[in-house]
């Protein structure tokens, strides 16, 4: 990993110190969602309440999260970012399932300096170091052009959608181990 790779601190952090973060990112999330959808796509979501039932448990699971670790990335001494990993639960047998999934945030005021990169490349080192999973979870609505911009330059892999329901609302990527 070269210089440039290498200018945040990170460690292993607890999740309330993420709030900062969080809360100055995601307001917006949902309304960002909603907007890039077309007319036709809205009307086909409407028209099955299950798939709108979905959609908005999908996203609140998103935003209210219990993350079973939390990494912190430091620069300069402040926490500008950090990356969360929640266990995935087999939601038909409710047992663990080897692999998790992982998200990532950098403060607004430090976005486009490839400080998502930097946390998401040297963090997936350490959790495929850490542990046995085969594959890590990347979720992503289809409007976040630059969160797919970043799966896809980490190798991320794109999932055919299980169902009517994802397919409108999210992108599966998986980060396999190398
Ligand atoms: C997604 C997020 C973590 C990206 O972090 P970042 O530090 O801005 O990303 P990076 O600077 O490392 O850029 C990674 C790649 O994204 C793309 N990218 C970055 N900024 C972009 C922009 N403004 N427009 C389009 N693509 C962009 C580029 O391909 C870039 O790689 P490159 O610089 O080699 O071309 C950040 O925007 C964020 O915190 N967003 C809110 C939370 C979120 O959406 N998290 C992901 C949930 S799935």
């Amino acid at each position: 990993m070269d210089q440039k790779m290498m200018r945040l601190c990170i460690r292993v952090i607890q999740p309330e110190e993420i709030k900062k973060i969080t809360e100055r990112n995601q307001t917006t999330r949902l309304d960002e969602y909603l907007k890039s959808l077309s007319k036709e796509e809205i009307t086909k979501i409407m028209a099955d309440q299950s798939a709108v039932f979905d959609i908005i448990q999908r996203l609140q699971s998103l935003l209210d999260t219990e993350y079973s670790a939390v990494y912190g990335g430091f620069y300069n001494g402040e926490l500008i970012s950090y990356v969360a990993l929640t266990e995935i639960i087999d939601s038909t047998e409710g047992k663990k399932t080897n692999t998790a999934e992982i998200h990532v945030e950098v403060l607004p005021e430090y976005h486009g300096q490839g400080f998502g990169f930097e946390m998401l490349s040297r963090v997936i080192e350490m959790v495929f170091s850490e542990t046995v999973y085969p594959f890590l979870n990347y979720t992503v609505i289809p409007s976040n052009v630059v969160s797919i911009a970043l799966v896809e330059k980490l190798g991320g892999v794109l999932q055919e959608p299980k169902s009517y329901a994802e397919e409108m609302l999210l992108r599966t990527y998986h980060l396999n181990r190398k």
